[in-house]
């Protein structure tokens, strides 16, 4: 593992920055790609700069050794791919289709970030073994994606995260970071009592690849949820308790959803088969949260003074 060279898409990105800290932190060599925002200098870690929408083929992956892809680049909100149908359905689905291929061609192992909204949310604690059922455009170009990978690549892994949090040191960041900033701005902010999610620390998505890369289990999905199922509210309070120290401007809202019997979104995941399999030990939200806390104290800007941006998908 320690001879590994791994390269992650995206990784001037929220997911995809953890995922390049923590491989560095256990030695791993890496080299990271970005598009438009650069990454944050950080010695050690190679940078390439491409759209992915024009391939890599210009590449030449033997002369660096790379033995593994983690594609996190994405167009990661909902509302973006809603309005830019076709650009979400080039980055997401083609440049994912594309990178299995040069990764099959090359025998190097390719690990897909999808999502927990491959799910419509009408069940909750879902497996892997449930059906896809995307409810979003977004949401529906990352499940046409994670079929993409395991048809072009036979020895592919898919990890589907669930709402991420973490260090975010740029835009756009994570809910963590878009919640605290709002409310510390003074904002009054609507947060859903009637939808379920399972926040996941991005260090644990990350150490999730790590492992699956260490072990090499046979390919398929992982899911990488927290521990806990709370509502979007639930969250924001805990969120504001522990960075904020007060629960001020937080406003209960109901998210109206009528398709959904019960009115309800819960795409909460069950993560059994990763605790088996991979003996992951998913972070409760308070120690996580804690964590965040102090790493971003000891940095020169964490998530108060930062630009916020809504992540991966519609709070409230
Ligand atoms: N954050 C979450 O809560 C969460 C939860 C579940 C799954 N995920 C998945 O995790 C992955 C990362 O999400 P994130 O929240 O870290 O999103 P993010 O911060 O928006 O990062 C996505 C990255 O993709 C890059 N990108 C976009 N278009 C590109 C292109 N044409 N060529 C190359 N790179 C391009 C972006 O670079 P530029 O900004 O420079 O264009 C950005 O750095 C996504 O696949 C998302 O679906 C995220």
């Amino acid at each position: 593992m320690g001879s590994l060279h791994i390269l992650v898409t995206g990784s001037a990105g929220f997911l995809g920055s953890n995922i390049v800290r923590l491989f560095q932190a256990r030695g791993l060599q890496v080299t990271g790609t970005w598009h438009e925002t650069p990454p944050e200098a950080r010695e050690g870690t190679r940078w390439l700069r491409f759209d992915l929408r024009k391939g890599l083929s210009w590449y030449d992956a033997p002369r660096e050794r790379i033995r593994a892809v983690i594609h996190c680049a994405a167009i990661a909100s909902v509302e973006m791919c809603e309005r830019e149908k076709e650009l979400a359905r080039a980055v997401n689905v083609e440049a994912t289709r594309m990178l299995a291929d040069w990764c099959a061609d090359r025998g190097i192992d390719f690990i897909f970030i999808s999502t927990d909204l491959v799910f419509d949310g009408t069940k909750g604690w879902y497996t892997e073994e449930d059906p896809v059922s995307p409810a979003s455009w977004y949401a529906e170009t990352k499940a046409l994606a994670e079929e993409a990978a395991r048809l072009h690549h036979p020895r592919s892994w898919i990890i589907r995260p669930s709402l991420c949090y973490g260090i975010s040191r740029g835009s756009p960041g994570s809910f963590l970071s878009w919640t605290i900033g709002r409310l510390s701005r003074g904002e009054t902010v609507d947060f859903y009592t009637n939808q379920y999610r399972t926040p996941v620390f991005a260090e644990d998505v990350a150490e999730t690849a790590r492992r699956i890369l260490e072990r090499r289990p046979p390919p398929g999905i992982y899911h990488a949820g927290g521990p806990e199922r709370l509502t979007r509210y639930d969250i924001a309070l805990l969120a504001a308790r522990i960075f904020l120290g007060s629960t001020r401007g937080i406003r209960p809202a109901l998210l109206e959803r009528p398709s959904i019997p019960g009115g309800f979104d819960d795409t909460s995941l069950d993560t059994a088969k990763a605790r088996r399999d991979l003996e992951m030990n998913f972070t409760p939200l308070v120690m996580g949260f804690e964590s965040v806390r102090s790493m971003t104290a000891a940095a020169p800007c964490g998530p108060q003074n930062e630009t916020f941006h809504d992540g991966e998908s519609s709070h409230g």
